[in-house]
């Protein structure tokens, strides 16, 4: 058992301090935000992570776990500091590292010798060795910086962390990396011991690969709708070489999220700061961009103007099972849609409310009357729905769906339009 301090709990600070608290250490999770952390305190868990509220308030229950606005307190006889604050995107796409620098300053005031200093934040390249040179300016102590991005997926992280495929330490200190796997003792996940910079290369290439697949098998989607093929039998096919796997073939109206759109555009940042402009990677971003239109783009070759048009939009967030609904392609696709006058309303079932649309949590009531469907996020309650729910509420059944739910052979004998991503329309 550890004593453990975790600074910040945004999505990644909060699932960490959970989990490692779950693995017998004993974990104080600060946050400058008093009214998060007085309700934390009192259990609630302030996001929609399968499985999250109930290993939060288990931990509690069994004193592994605290929350503190209060950092001296944490740090002070802590052995392990993980720092997993926010590193948002600046104006020119690179990362804003004034909350790490900003947590670093301040645990320098209270740091104990010999303290490891834990880097989770997804940071670029050279962070490590900034916050190094943060903490020698500023504390007489001996301390050590490792780096160990995280590699968390929204909606199922709790899986990925304690049954993840990899855990990556970066440490130019073998003795602070194997206290970091001590820490992780309890997990059977493979290991990867390296130097910082290249942990910190690991998690924004990862990032960036996987943005990559998605946009290619978008490119190979948009090729097939002009040719006839069909994506999902092409993605099967492709995938089914194990050089380059199944996964992250789905193709659809792009990824979103609040890392692949950061990462992948502070990673094109980092390579133009080298030298070495990423031109791969900048394709990647404006093959996203324009595919978050598609749905839009097919409705409006369909109907020359939406102007009018009420339209459900079947899904918020920006994958399901969870309520986030940052850079959600969603949330673009009904801005453009108030832009050309159609009349969007959104069903999401966890996302409540948005500030410029209106939302309902009955998807009943969202497609009654509507002129026009578009789904947008592939939760079950939109994939498994009948389809004689659209033939029977709408006004004219024309369903366009961005996440290829349906196969066009359900639509045989049906009073559906029916269009998709990367397949022929059936009308
Ligand atoms: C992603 C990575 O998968 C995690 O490994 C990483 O730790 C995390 O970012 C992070 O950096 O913190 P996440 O953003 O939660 O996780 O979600 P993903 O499941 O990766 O999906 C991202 C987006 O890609 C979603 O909008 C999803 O709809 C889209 N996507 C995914 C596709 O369009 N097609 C696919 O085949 C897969």
């Amino acid at each position: 058992m550890k004593k453990i301090a975790v600074i910040g709990t945004g999505y990644v600070g909060l699932v960490t301090g959970t989990c490692l608290a779950s693995l017998g250490h004993k974990v104080t999770c600060v946050d400058i935000d008093e009214k998060r952390i007085s309700s934390l305190q009192d259990g609630h868990c302030p996001l929609h992570e399968p499985g999250l509220s109930h290993l939060l308030q288990s931990n509690l229950l069994e004193n592994r776990l605290q929350f503190s606005t209060v950092l001296k307190e944490a740090v002070q006889g802590a052995e392990a500091v993980f720092i997993a604050v926010g590193t948002p995107e600046n104006n020119d796409g690179s990362a804003d590292l004034s909350y790490v620098k900003n947590a670093v300053e301040n645990l320098s005031l209270y740091i104990n010798d010999g303290t490891l200093i834990i880097i989770k934040s997804t940071v670029p390249p050279g962070t490590n060795q900034k916050v190094q040179s943060w903490m020698q300016s500023r504390s007489e102590r001996t301390f050590h910086v490792v780096s160990n991005p995280e590699f968390l997926r929204e909606g199922s992280a709790l899986n990925d962390f304690f049954y993840g495929d990899r855990i990556v330490i970066g440490s130019t200190d073998l003795k602070a990396g194997q206290f970091l796997e001590e820490i992780y003792r309890k997990l059977k996940t493979p290991r990867l011991l390296t130097d910082p910079l290249s942990a910190e290369m690991i998690k924004y290439a990862s990032n960036a690969f996987l943005a990559t697949k998605i946009s290619f098998i978008n490119e190979i989607s948009s090729i097939c709708e002009k040719l006839g093929g069909d994506i999902e039998q092409v993605a099967q096919g492709m995938g089914m070489d194990s050089r380059i796997g199944e996964q992250f073939l789905r193709a659809g109206i792009g990824f979103g999220g609040s890392c692949f759109p950061k990462d992948t555009k502070a990673l094109v940042q980092v390579a133009k700061e080298t030298g070495h402009p990423f031109k791969l990677l900048s394709t990647v971003m404006d093959v996203n961009e324009r595919q978050k239109n598609l749905l839009v783009e097919k409705a409006l070759k369909r109907y020359g103007s939406l102007k009018g048009k009420n339209v459900a939009v079947l899904g918020l967030a920006f994958k399901p099972n969870t309520d986030d609904i940052r850079e959600s392609p969603a949330v673009s696709l009904i801005q453009r849609l108030q832009k050309l006058e159609a009349n969007p309303t959104a069903y999401d079932p966890v996302v409540k409310s948005i500030p410029f649309c209106p939302v309902s949590d009955s998807i009943h009531e969202v497609l009654t009357g509507a002129d026009i469907a578009m789904i947008c996020t592939e939760w079950s309650s939109i994939c498994d729905l009948s389809l004689d729910v659209y033939e029977t509420t709408m006004k004219e059944a024309v369903l366009f769906d961005g996440r290829n739910c349906y196969a066009p052979e359900d639509f045989e004998g049906r009073n559906i339009e029916y269009h998709s991503v990367g397949r022929q329309a059936y009308e």
